[in-house]
């Protein structure tokens, strides 16, 4: 058995939409076993992932801790290849991290709708989704996410995506839950 520490983000599931709400650092106990199986099954070895959250750190060593935490990541690309997501929406892209994870496990026709206020931050974005070769799955979206969800709504998204990461602009987050839901699909 080992203590491990931990920054866990308390994870809300809602109708199938995942929402992340604060980070919190914990100690957890944990067997070796489980421990050795996590770090077998669950990380996926993609050095272009840990190149980009260096670059993040170098570059904006103040809210480097914005990006998803490369665990978390490795999780998202798992979820995405579990549930056989082709259609995703990520409300927050930073410069890309969570957005790059997701697009990975996603086939190649598949596409990820990110939303993101900030020309600045996803300039990074767009080069390392590139260097992974992952760009023609990614759709940018530049401008508040509200207008951008509104948008895909009224151009005919409804009931089409299998996966939202909803990531920015916190005190929003019910209004993005609420426009989101008419373009999630439900699977039961
Ligand atoms: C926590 S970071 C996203 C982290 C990203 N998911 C990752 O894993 O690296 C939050 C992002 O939300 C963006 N943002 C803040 N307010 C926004 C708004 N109203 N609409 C769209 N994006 C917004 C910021 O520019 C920032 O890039």
């Amino acid at each position: 058995m080992q203590t491990i520490s931990v920054a866990v983000r308390r994870n809300i599931f809602l109708k199938g939409i995942f929402r992340f709400s604060s980070t919190i650092p914990v100690k957890t106990s944990i067997n070796d076993k489980s421990l050795e199986y996590i770090y077998r099954v669950g990380i996926r070895n993609a050095p272009i992932k840990e190149e980009l959250l260096a670059e993040t750190r170098k570059i904006y060593p103040e809210d480097a801790d914005m990006s998803t935490d490369r665990i978390q990541g490795d999780f998202i690309e798992n979820l995405i290849i579990s549930i056989n997501a082709k259609k995703c929406i990520e409300v927050g892209v930073f410069t890309g991290f969570s957005s790059l994870c997701a697009a990975l496990g996603l086939p190649s026709d598949g596409k990820n709708f990110a939303l993101d206020i900030s020309e600045e931050y996803t300039s990074i974005a767009r080069k390392y989704w590139k260097l992974a070769g992952v760009d023609s799955k990614i759709d940018l979206i530049i401008g508040p996410a509200l207008d951008s969800l509104i948008k895909l709504r009224m151009e005919g998204h409804e009931n089409s995506f299998d996966y939202a990461f909803l990531d920015a602009d916190k005190p929003n987050y019910l209004n993005y839950y609420e426009n989101l839901g008419s373009i999630i699909q439900y699977k039961t």
